[in-house]
Parts: structure tokens; C-alpha cells; sequence
């Protein structure tokens, strides 16, 4: 059965206040667009076309006034409300009507993945169990943790250990099978009154059902939970667009490369688009031609 998409955009923000005081982390700009398309993107270059995004009451109308329903991108945006950020696993029970017994790939709105995706892809196609992915960083004890055995499996997954066992994080993207709904109703919260996304991925791991795969140093995992860190990722996406000339997570291009919308469709979102360089370049993308014409490799 075909896999769901989740991408979680709710949280307070407070480490980024005043910027999110107006409008939430997930809508900040990285660089010359809103943080969410980028997360959005890689769901949509991972092929999946039924999305949910969850959000905080409040911040879901401006959401939603965004991105809408989706069919301007050829695929499908439902929208639900977590009230309080109870944690990152709870998104599978605020998603259970949504998902039913399809497997489920759960995003946070908050990371930015730049490379080659052929690793997601490998990870979407797997029947049964979950699949996350080990990426390697200085700071480990921000993130949940992976410790790999001398054979490559995954010995421990630890949430923000004071001492880490090893310099791979676990990324904000994870892939579940139809399980997860109830391995979810299963969890119990934590000392910080959260569902931990760590402790979903030890039922997981229990069972002998964890696939962690390592990503390679090629790949960009950018942290937006700082100023700082916000700023670089922003710097890092201008760099890569100025020496390219091609935008990263452009969601009309993504939808047109991935044949979810025609050229007809996206010629006609070009010319409702605002004067400016986003509708020169997206008219750029559709006067080259059809999808076609871009076999591979697909930017992100
Ligand atoms: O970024 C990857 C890391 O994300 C993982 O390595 C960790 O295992 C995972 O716990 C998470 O750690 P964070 O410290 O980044 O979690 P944070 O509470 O900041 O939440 C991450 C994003 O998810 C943030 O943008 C807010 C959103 N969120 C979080 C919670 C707990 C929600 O929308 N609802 C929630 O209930």
C-alpha cells in the first residue's frame, strides 16, 4: 500500500523569539522562501502525494492559506491541530484517521535535507518495519542518538544523551509501516510529558524491525534551531542557487518535475505568480519543456 506523508510544523518557537512571535518557526524565510517548503519538497521528490500537515491551532490558518489544498501542486494537503506540543510521536495519533492502516513517513517541519534522495526513496519502498537514518554531527547530545554495532545495526537510539555513544544523530524524517498508529497508542510520555519519537523507534528497534541507514557526509542535514543555525542554512541555500542557477525546493518546479502537475498547469500558476525573480525563474523552468527533458539527477 502506498505510504502517507506527515510533516509536523507545530511547537512553540521559543528558542526563536521575537521572529516567532508573528509568524511560526515553519513559515520563517530560509533564504528566498518559507522554511516549509523544503521539508515539503523532499516529501514530494520522495514521490508521496498524501500529506498531512499538523500545526498549532493558531498557526495553521496561515498555513493553510499558503500551500491550500494542494491541487495547484498535484497533490493532496489535509491539515489537523495538536494543541499542545504533547510530542513528536503524537502526530501519528492526531494522523490515525488519516493514515488508516497505510504506512506512514513523518517529516519535521523544521529540517532541511539537501542531496541525493535515491537513500529516502530505498526507504519508502520497504514492506514492513521502520527505517530512519544516522547522520554524522558535532553535537550529538542536541538529537536523538544512534549507536551502531561493529555489523552496522543499530545497538541503541538514545533521546539527547548527556553522553552520547556515537556522533550520528537521527534525523527529523523518519518512514513507519502500517504498525505505527498502534505502536503509538502504546506509548506512554515521558519525563518531559512527551510521546518521544525516540521511544516509537526502540518499540521498533525491540522488535527487530529498525532499519538505520547512514547517510553519507555528501548529504547537507541543516539544523534551524538558532539564530545562528537559521542564518547559516539560509547562506548555505544562496550559495548553492547563485553557483547553479536552479532553486532549491521550489515546490512549483518539484510538482512539475515529478510529473504530479503538466507544463500546461504550471504555465498557468506562472502567470498568477507576482512579478518578480521566483516568476521568471519558474517561467524559465517551464518554457525548457517537459520533465522529461530532466532525467536525472532531480534537484531538490
Ligand atoms: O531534528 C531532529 C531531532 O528532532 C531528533 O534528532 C530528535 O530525536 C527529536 O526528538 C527532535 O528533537 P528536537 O529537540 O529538535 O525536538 P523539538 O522539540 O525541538 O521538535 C522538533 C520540531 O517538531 C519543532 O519544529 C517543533 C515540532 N514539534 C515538536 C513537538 C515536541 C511539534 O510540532 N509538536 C511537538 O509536540
Amino acid at each position: 500500500m502506498n505510504k502517507k506523508a506527515i510533516l509536523l510544523a507545530g511547537g512553540a518557537g521559543t528558542r526563536l523569539y521575537p521572529l516567532t512571535k508573528i509568524v511560526c518557526k515553519q513559515l520563517l524565510p530560509v533564504y528566498d522562501k518559507p522554511m516549509i517548503c523544503y521539508p515539503l519538497a523532499t516529501l514530494m521528490l520522495g514521490g508521496l502525494r498524501d500529506i498531512l500537515i499538523i500545526s498549532t491551532p493558531k498557526d495553521l490558518p496561515m498555513l493553510e492559506d499558503y500551500l491550500g489544498d494542494g491541487t495547484r501542486l498535484g497533490v493532496r494537503i489535509a491539515y489537523a491541530a495538536q494543541p499542545k506540543p504533547e510530542g513528536i510521536a503524537q502526530a501519528f495519533l492526531i494522523g490515525a484517521d488519516f493514515l488508516g492502516d497505510a504506512g506512514a513517513s513523518l517529516i519535521l517541519g523544521d529540517n532541511i535535507f539537501y542531496g541525493n534522495l535515491d537513500f529516502y526513496r530505498e526507504a519508502l519502498a520497504l514492506e514492513r518495519g521502520a527505517c530512519i537514518f544516522g547522520y554524522q554531527v558535532r553535537d550529538p547530545e542536541r538529537y536523538g542518538v544512534v549507536e551502531f554495532g561493529p555489523d552496522g545495526r543499530a545497538l541503541s537510539l538514545e533521546e539527547k544523551p548527556k553522553e552520547p555513544k556515537s556522533n550520528f544523530a537521527i534525523p527529523g524524517l523518519y518512514v513507519y509501516d502500517g504498525q505505527v498508529v498502534e505502536d503509538c497508542r502504546q506509548l506512554r510520555p515521558s519525563a518531559r510529558g512527551e510521546l518521544e519519537i525516540t521511544d516509537l523507534n526502540l518499540v521498533y528497534l525491540r522488535r527487530n524491525e529498525l532499519h538505520v541507514k547512514p547517510l553519507g557526509r555528501g548529504m547537507a542535514w541543516l539544523d534551524t534551531g538558532t539564530q545562528t543555525s537559521l542564518l547559516e542554512a539560509g547562506n548555505y541555500i544562496a550559495t548553492i542557487e547563485h553557483r547553479q542557477g536552479l532553486k532549491i525546493a521550489c515546490l512549483e518546479e518539484v510538482a512539475f518535475r515529478m510529473n504530479f502537475i503538466d507544463q500546461a498547469a504550471l504555465g498557468r500558476i506562472v502567470d498568477g505568480l507576482p512579478k518578480g525573480e521566483y516568476r521568471e525563474y519558474l517561467r524559465m523552468v517551464c518554457d525548457e519543456g517537459s520533465a522529461a527533458h530532466h532525467p536525472e539527477p532531480i534537484p531538490l
